[in-house]
């Protein structure tokens, strides 16, 4: 029997995408670059110093060896809200910021960040049910929406509506593509996904030294998700979804 054809979408994508056929980039034109955060505009949370979470002893070996997604959460236990900011300082916590450049605990190409973390909560102890928009340079939460029906809402957006109906929190990481594309151009959507592996991988370390189950997922209806989180779903659109409880 003939082997199908690979999709012709990725294979032109990894084609086009390659240095020798990019087109000048805004930032080879001399162009301003997209700023590194979004200036938050409803009303901020403070959350704990990271370092208040409770810490299992968890060497690094340890730590690798025993990752695995997991995807039955206690339906009756919270994160307490030092689990949740621990998580969101592994995930997108700053180090350093030097004018456009960025550093963060995890990597990312050239130092454009480009990702976003929409945070899904349900069972943190003193937050309410809600979506939320994680403030880096801050540490804080920023509160988009508060509305019971959320949750399911945001589980029909997925192929696996469980795993949110199980979870305490769901990150949904976006990307907001002008921070990437303006020095790698049409490359640069490569890099975004490869920006967001770095964050899963450091969702699921962290969970493990906090006693939190994760599990990620990228089975998501594009169109729904980011109409629910209110992004135009071209120039800013959510790409991973990290799924965590206890
Ligand atoms: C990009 C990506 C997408 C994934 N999507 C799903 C998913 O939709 N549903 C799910 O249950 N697990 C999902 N997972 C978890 C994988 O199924 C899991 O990593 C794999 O089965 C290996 O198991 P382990 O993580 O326990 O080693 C995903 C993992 C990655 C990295």
């Amino acid at each position: 029997m003939k082997r199908k054809k690979r999709p012709a979408v990725g294979r032109d994508f990894m084609r086009k995408t390659q240095f020798k056929f990019l087109e000048p980039t805004d930032q080879s034109r001399q162009l301003p670059p997209a700023p590194p955060f979004i200036e938050p505009r409803g009303s901020c949370l403070d959350l704990p110093d990271p370092q208040t979470a409770e810490m299992r002893s968890i060497d690094v070996t340890e730590a690798i060896a025993g990752r695995t997604s997991k995807r039955d959460y206690l339906i009756e236990t919270d994160l307490s809200s030092a689990d949740l900011s621990y998580l969101l300082w592994a995930t997108q916590g700053i180090r350093e910021v030097d004018g456009h450049d960025v550093f963060k605990t995890v990597p990312s190409a050239g130092a454009r960040h480009p990702l976003e973390t929409f945070l899904l909560i349900k069972r943190v102890t003193d937050i309410a049910l809600g979506l939320y928009r994680y403030i880096g340079p801050t540490h804080q939460i920023e509160t988009l929406r508060e509305d019971p029906d959320l949750a399911s809402a945001l589980a029909q957006t997925t192929l696996q509506p469980d795993l949110i109906d199980q979870c305490a929190v769901a990150f949904v990481w976006t990307a907001v593509a002008h921070r990437m594309t303006w020095r790698y151009g049409d490359r640069g959507y490569r890099y975004i996904h490869l920006d967001a592996g770095h964050v899963g991988q450091n969702l699921y370390t962290a969970g493990q030294a906090i006693g939190c189950g994760v599990c990620t997922t990228a089975a998501f209806q594009d169109d729904d998700l980011n109409r629910l989180l209110g992004l135009d779903g071209n120039e800013h659109f959510a790409v991973y979804i990290g799924t965590v409880g206890k």
